[in-house]
């Protein structure tokens, strides 16, 4: 049986205090709703990391994650952080490949296979996005996109690595436009991508896989998209930055 996750990126909001503050609230809130295969990770910026990484001790089942690495070791790298120091801020997750540093930060796929590299060397379990445009959708493209996206980011990786990988379906066209890809679009594409795994690995790893839905994810629409057959919880975004919505999504699983 694969893990149910629900993921929260807080993206780049909220200072130091407002990070511990929502963090301990959401740890109060869902102590007692996460159970069995189900999990909660937070992924916050860099600054909230080791204290919220310690508020999450003694809570089973919720943890912390970052939102980037940088793939080097150590070394003349200015405002870079590595995986070893995001590991020892007590972080377990990492989110890569999210299409904002793919946009916005030129990350291309060779990058971050190398930063996928880094942060299974260094315990970290990354948290793979990949997604179309809203133009590769419209154009019927992106099927081919999605799998360029896991050839060329991710399949590099051993079976045994990959084993330690979750994956995220985010179509750039739902990132914080308040458009949900319909359950019926994200079954489908995580079918198809469960079907790649099947391909390339075999089917008991992919159907050990978690792959999320990201895009727009919200208290109404989660029941309806995490009832699909292969989707295993999400990536949330703005809906994370509130804790009764954020708590609502994760008791979609209860
Ligand atoms: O990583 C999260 C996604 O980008 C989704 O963001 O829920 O604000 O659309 P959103």
């Amino acid at each position: 049986m694969r893990n149910k996750i629900v993921a929260g990126n807080w993206k780049m909001n909220l200072d130091h205090q407002q990070g511990v503050s929502l963090f301990s609230e959401i740890v109060n809130m869902v102590k007692d709703e996460v159970i069995g295969h189900q999990q909660v990770v937070i992924c916050s910026p860099f600054i909230h990391l080791h204290s919220i990484a310690q508020l999450a001790k003694g809570t089973p089942g919720v943890a912390v994650g970052a939102q980037n690495i940088y793939f080097e070791e150590a070394g003349a790298y200015t405002g870079e952080i590595s995986a070893a120091q995001v590991k020892s801020t007590g972080a377990t997750h990492v989110i890569l490949g999210h299409s904002e540093r793919r946009a916005y930060f030129g990350e291309d796929d060779y990058v971050l296979s190398k930063k996928v590299d880094a942060a299974l060397k260094h315990g970290l379990i990354p948290i793979f996005c990949i997604g179309e445009t809203r133009e590769e959708r419209e154009s019927g493209r992106y099927f081919e996109v999605i799998n360029e996206q896991l050839k060329k980011g991710i399949f590099h990786l051993s079976n045994e690595a990959f084993e330690n990988v979750v994956l995220a379906y985010e179509p750039v066209w739902a990132i914080g436009t308040g458009l949900t890809a319909s359950p019926e679009q994200a079954q489908e594409v995580h079918a198809f991508i469960r079907n790649t795994l099947a391909e390339q690995y075999n089917q008991d790893l992919a159907d050990g896989t978690t792959i999320l839905y990201g895009g727009s994810c919200n208290p109404k629409n989660a029941p309806d998209l995490f009832s699909q057959p292969d989707i295993d919880g999400g990536l949330i975004g703005g809906a994370s930055l509130k804790s009764r919505d954020f708590v609502d999504i994760v008791k979609v699983f209860n």
